[in-house]
């Protein structure tokens, strides 16, 4: 049997619809003519554009799109923390925004969280205490890693913080909407009226990464410089498979789409939920997120996670051990790790789950 992937934060197979996409394009093409095949504004196609504007109660001015959400981080930590600059993380948090900072030879500032997410308290401290950031990322929804997802009531906190001390802060949220149950709490861009916050999602999660388009709600003067810096690397971002994204809306597919695409993730949740309380061990722990791609597991005492990784891949289960999830040498997350359900069929979840338990 192929590796059974836990570490891979990818849909499976099934949960991308070639056909329609396909459709979807031809349509694009068709209707948008010499326009989707020739160069275009930095910031993106318009029509798809504007509809994003439309759902977050903005200018199409402030929306740019970009070559997934990771091309937005990388020009916008480019822009505003540059080297030298300091960003405020939670932790753990997504592995290659640190990676991306530390090369940019910024320094970051890990802050806590829990089950509720970041820590309001920790993040008050740290801004009455040191000098002013550049900015704080969030994932405040289905977190990478955790799956965790920050409370209504921390949002309103954050929000006032962010007001409070000026605070520019990057939600990032591409999980938001892949949701399988609960209800959604309110964007901290909504709280806090899109002045400071940075709103980012990405159509990678919805309808498929390989369209590779991410967007960025902005402030118009940093909308203006990010168009300016995306316009000065690829001239202009590809309209063609923003244009497909685009008519999949406009044909009413992407909410059925969407609906299909949760069915099956909830389906490896589940899977992945029932398999850890059967086979794990006592004093193994686990989030148990109502949405998005992961979850975070917290091994018995003494277990070492990347220890665990060399004889799981032995055994043919891959996994990313917690301490990529932290800043390089920290020291934290050598007993945890990250499995990601939205890969693997929910047999092989069953599988790949027994076969950790045996080794633990
Ligand atoms: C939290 C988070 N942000 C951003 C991204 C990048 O997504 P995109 O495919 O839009 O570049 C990912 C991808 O896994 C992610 O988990």
């Amino acid at each position: 049997m192929p590796l059974i992937s836990f570490a891979r934060g990818a849909p499976a197979p099934e949960c991308l619809a070639p056909k329609l996409i396909a459709d979807c394009a031809r349509e694009a093409i068709e209707r948008g003519g010499p326009a989707v095949l020739s160069y275009g504004p930095g910031g993106g196609y318009l029509p798809l554009r504007e509809w994003l504007a439309g759902r977050h109660g903005v200018q199409p001015g402030r929306v740019i799109l970009t070559n997934g959400s990771l091309q937005g981080f990388v020009f916008l930590a480019q822009r505003i923390a540059g080297s030298g600059g300091r960003v405020l993380v939670e932790a753990p948090t997504y592995d290659r925004p640190l990676k991306i900072l530390a090369a940019l030879g910024v320094e970051i500032v890990a802050l806590p969280m829990d089950e509720e997410g970041l820590d309001p308290d920790a993040l008050e401290r740290e801004l009455a205490a040191g000098p002013p950031p550049a900015f704080l990322y969030t994932i405040p929804t289905f977190q990478n890693p955790t799956g965790r997802t920050l409370s209504a009531e921390r949002r309103r906190r954050i929000a006032e913080l962010t007001e409070r001390h000026d605070l520019l802060v990057l939600e990032d949220d591409p999980y938001g909407l892949v949701r399988y149950e609960g209800e959604a709490p309110p964007l901290l861009f909504d709280l806090e009226g899109g002045e400071r916050v940075v709103y980012t999602s990405s159509f990678s999660k919805t309808v498929a990464p390989g369209v590779r388009v991410g967007y960025f709600v902005l402030p118009e003067g940093l909308a203006a410089a990010i168009e300016e810096v995306a316009v000065s690397t690829y001239i202009s971002p590809p309209a063609l498979t923003q244009a497909t994204v685009h008519e999949l809306i406009r044909r009413g597919a992407f909410e059925p789409n969407l609906e299909r695409v949760c069915g099956l993730l909830r389906t490896r949740r589940d899977a992945m939920l029932a398999a850890l309380a059967r086979e794990f061990p006592a004093g193994t722990s686990w989030s148990r997120p109502e949405g998005g791609y992961f979850l975070w597991v917290t091994f018995p005492e003494g277990v070492d996670a990347g220890e665990l990784l060399v004889r799981a891949l032995e055994a043919g289960v891959a996994f990313v051990p917690g301490a990529d999830f932290f800043p390089a040498a920290s020291g934290e997350g050598a007993g945890a790790a990250r499995f990601a359900f939205s890969f693997e069929s929910p047999e092989r979840i069953a599988e790949g789950v027994a076969r950790l338990a045996a080794l633990l």
